[in-house]
């Protein structure tokens, strides 16, 4: 299976808000690790490794005991096995490791049109809910017309 982006110029050009959807790659594909979507995706859809900078899965694999709340531990060799997975495919930031996609600047200007309160409702509850409103999110479609925002 292959994830595929369209305006990923975005996120290759460094998780910033850059001019949408003019540069060259437009389209890249990265192949999915199985067990990156049973072992990551199990809590919440598995993030596509592209969408953080190196650093910053270094920083969640090295605190993955105490991850957002949880208590995300795997066996040492699936970490590092996934952490290079997650390095290979990741995405490049000037501003240093976030450990949110949602708080990228590349994230707030992709969603910009989401209102506050929209955010808030019961079956969101968290920006960090992809597939509440990308319904193919667990297959890594993220493109537009798999949009549909929950009321
Ligand atoms: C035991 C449950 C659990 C597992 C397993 C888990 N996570 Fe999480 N993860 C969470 C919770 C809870 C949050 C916070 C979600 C929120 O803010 O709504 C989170 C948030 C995240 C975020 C930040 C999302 C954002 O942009 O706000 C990333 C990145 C992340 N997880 C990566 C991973 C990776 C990589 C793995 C596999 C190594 C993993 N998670 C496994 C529970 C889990
Ligand atoms: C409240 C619903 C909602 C949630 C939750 C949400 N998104 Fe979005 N997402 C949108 C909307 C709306 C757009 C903008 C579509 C447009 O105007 O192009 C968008 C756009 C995107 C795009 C660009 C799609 C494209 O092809 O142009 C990506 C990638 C994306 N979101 C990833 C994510 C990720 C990753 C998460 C979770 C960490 C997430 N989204 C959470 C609603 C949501």
């Amino acid at each position: 299976m292959l994830i595929r982006f369209s305006r990923l110029a975005l996120l290759s050009a460094g998780l910033c808000a850059v001019s949408i959807g003019t540069a060259a790659a437009e389209q890249k594909q990265f192949p999915v690790d199985p067990t990156w979507q049973a072992e990551c995706g199990s809590c919440h859809v598995a993030y596509p490794p592209q969408l953080l900078p190196a650093a910053s899965w270094d920083r969640i694999f090295a605190t993955l005991g105490d991850h957002f709340g949880s208590d995300a531990t795997l066996d040492p060799a699936v970490a590092a096995d996934l952490l290079r997975y997650a390095q290979t495919h990741a995405g490049r930031a000037a501003n240093p490791a976030p450990l949110r996609i949602t708080e990228t600047r590349w994230f707030r200007h992709e969603h910009d049109e989401v209102p506050m309160a929209t955010w808030q409702r019961k079956a969101i509850g968290s920006p960090a809910n992809c597939a509440a409103c990308h319904r193919q999110a667990d297959t890594g479609d993220f493109s537009e017309r798999g949009i549909r925002i929950p009321r």
